[in-house]
């Protein structure tokens, strides 16, 4: 799989470093997809998660910066803040071997995708009306 097959043109912020860092998530959750089968290699599957993980919270506080004027931005942050508590929580599961991979690696996608189109377009798009 590559990244063709995931992005849509609706996932556009109209942002492009946003837009970017969007895509470059998505190239770590294929990563991620493509390792989850290999049971033997406990190692490398923890860290595709970490490397998703860790690049989540740098590029929400990227765009956290961005939409600092946005009069809702709190909103915004405790969904990522909430997000980012709930990776913690995957990684204490995974750690205790408890983590049922599949099902986080399609809920990740699934979150991932849903919070752009819903959340990041509404809110780069209202910031664009205010200005
Ligand atoms: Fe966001």
């Amino acid at each position: 799989m590559d990244i063709t097959a995931i992005w849509k043109p609706e996932y556009s912020v109209g942002h492009q470093e946003i837009d970017e860092q969007h895509r470059y998530l998505f190239e770590l959750w294929i990563m991620l997809d493509s390792m989850k089968n290999q049971s033997d290699n406990k190692l490398s599957l923890e860290q595709a998660l970490l490397s998703l993980f860790d690049y989540v919270e740098i590029h929400f506080s990227n765009e956290e910066n961005y939409l600092q004027a946005h009069p809702t931005i709190e909103e915004h942050k405790k969904i990522h803040a909430d997000f980012i508590g709930q990776t913690k929580l995957f990684m204490e599961q995974f750690s205790a071997e408890k983590l049922d991979i599949h099902t986080v690696v399609d809920f990740l996608l699934d979150w991932i995708t849903h919070h752009i189109v819903k959340t990041d377009v509404r809110y780069f798009k209202e910031l664009k009306q205010k200005a």
